[in-house]
């Protein structure tokens, strides 16, 4: 049986693709693979706590399929985007190739899919990948744009390469395995959506978040369908972030500062921060007289309403010296300026790169004070 599944198209010319998104496409990989395929291998690319869960369904649909699957399985964990796991990737997908090519498969989070993305992107200067995102961080924001990459000492993200990839399958049914707080980590990157520029969605969101994160299958269809189709226009006029792009970032800055003061730790996950920088553009917003103060609390109340953190929490002490120091170390800067996204409220964001130091400080202060 064939289960409904929502397909939300990027255009990028010649590099346009689709994103599926649904329950039970992991079963459906193969059918869905094998046409943009040039030769009959795959190798598909997982974590030590995905593949168990889904390696064999994922190789199973492809067999059935006609396409010759293989497997390689990375270690699970952010420390695994680094030099060392690429270099035995790339070893990997060269001993998998055939001489007419190879589709190269990525099951799992934003790490997996960084990582192969980037070792895609490389491996005889291109080949082609699909992304089979298991995270909710995952099926709305990293597998879907083309960005691929890994860390290293010097900082995240900092060597990658825009890769977009043939197709992406994001099967809802993958998140029931996933753990809540890791669920409501990649939830704060639905809701960055919505203050982008969709209030009506903030407006469901508010109404329906719960059911979405609690596994109601149409909740979360519907978001990530509606988060897909927001980052594939955004990422339609401006691929390479020119320009507009950027407004992608919203909270990521601040949110950055955050994850590099707690030693992108368990102490804080990246959606967590996103959440926390995401109160912070608004309340600097709201502070600089551009956005009413009543949008700052109400996305303080839905975080706090769904156990997302939207105050800082302690007993640390967040220095706002320290917390500047770390964004302007951030990729985001350009000419020894941050570009800051600011809103005129939710659903109305900006990129700017005009924000008086005095304001940022300020607000930094209050928010170490827990105000
Ligand atoms: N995660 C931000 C972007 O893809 O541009």
């Amino acid at each position: 049986m064939t289960v409904a599944h929502e397909i939300v198209p990027v255009e990028l010319g010649e590099r346009s693709y689709s994103i599926h998104i649904g329950p039970g496409l992991l079963d459906r990989a193969g059918e869905l693979i094998q046409p943009l395929m040039r030769g009959n291998r795959a190798l598909v690319i997982s974590d030590g706590n995905v593949a168990p869960l889904y390696m064999e369904r994922v190789e199973k649909s492809l067999v059935a399929a006609g396409v010759m699957p293989m497997h390689t399985v990375m270690p699970a964990g952010e420390q695994t985007k680094d030099f060392k796991h690429l270099e035995a990737l790339l070893d990997a997908m060269l001993e998998a190739r055939s001489e007419r090519g190879i589709m190269v498969v990525a099951l799992g989070g934003g790490v997996v899919g960084d990582l192969t993305g980037f070792a895609a992107s490389i491996l005889l200067r291109g080949v082609d990948f699909v992304q089979i995102p298991t995270t909710l961080l995952a099926q709305v924001d990293s597998s879907v744009g083309g960005k691929t990459g890994i860390n290293t000492r010097h900082g995240k993200n900092l060597i990658g390469a825009f890769h977009q990839p043939r197709l992406v399958l994001a099967d809802t049914a993958a998140l029931d395995s996933l753990p809540r707080r890791q669920v409501l980590a990649g939830y704060a990157e639905v809701v960055k959506y919505g203050i982008i520029d969709d209030a009506p969605f903030f407006d469901w969101l508010e109404v329906n978040a719960l059911r979405l994160i609690d596994g109601d299958e149409d909740a979360r269809r519907h978001a990530i369908a509606t988060s897909c189709r927001a980052k594939a226009r955004i990422v339609g006029a401006d691929e390479r972030e020119g320009g507009v792009r950027a407004l992608l970032n919203l909270g990521h800055t601040f949110g950055h500062a955050l994850e590099a003061e707690t030693g992108f730790s368990d102490e804080m996950l990246h959606g967590e921060a996103v959440a926390l920088g995401m109160v912070m553009a608004l309340k600097l917003s709201a502070r600089l007289g551009l956005a009413p103060a009543s949008d700052v609390e109400r996305l303080e109340r839905h975080l706090t309403a769904l156990g997302l953190p939207a105050a800082l929490p302690r007993p640390r002490l967040w220095a706002p010296d320290r917390l500047i120091h770390h964004m302007a170390g951030d990729k985001k800067v350009k000419d020894g300026k941050v570009t800051f996204v600011l809103a005129k409220g939710i659903g109305q964001s900006f990129l700017t790169r005009e924000v008086p130091e005095a304001e940022l400080m300020a607000m930094l202060a209050e928010m170490a004070a827990g105000r």
